[in-house]
């Protein structure tokens, strides 16, 4: 079951001044940053009530990152739900037509494990699901 919005992606060009966007100018707190070499992602973290917005920008000029912003430009990246049963949610969607990006979850940031659901499948928004160690059976 869907349970909660755990995080809104943006991808960024300039990760400084897209911070001082969210941190100065909207107030939010900077509580995190962290480099994802395999991802070839630079990630900060800001939360609010319960979720956070997270900058996503190409490490190196690589990645599915910079891939994206050379298409579109910055801009909402995508949506992630937490869920407490990832097999589940993923079966129920695939039975209602939805298409992931991989096979199965994987494992993501801070324990959690994650898939991605292609944005045809929701209405031109990538969609992350993501199930925290905690939950876990
Ligand atoms: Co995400």
């Amino acid at each position: 079951m869907i349970t909660r919005l755990d995080h809104i992606a943006v991808a960024v060009p300039d990760l400084q001044r897209a911070i001082a966007r969210f941190s100065e100018d909207l107030g939010l707190a900077l509580t995190g940053r962290e480099d994802v070499p395999t991802e070839s992602t630079s990630t900060a973290f800001l939360p609010i009530a319960g979720t956070r917005i997270e900058l996503v920008h190409p490490m190196g000029g690589e990645g599915p990152i910079a891939k994206f912003l050379e298409k579109r430009g910055g801009g909402l990246h995508h949506l992630c739900f937490s869920t407490d049963d990832i097999e589940g949610d993923v079966a129920k969607l695939k039975a209602k037509g939805w298409q992931f990006l991989s096979e199965s979850p994987k494992p993501g940031a801070h324990g959690c494990r994650v898939i991605f659901a292609h944005p045809r499948s929701c209405e031109g928004v990538l969609v992350e699901l993501s199930q925290p160690p905690a939950a876990h059976e």
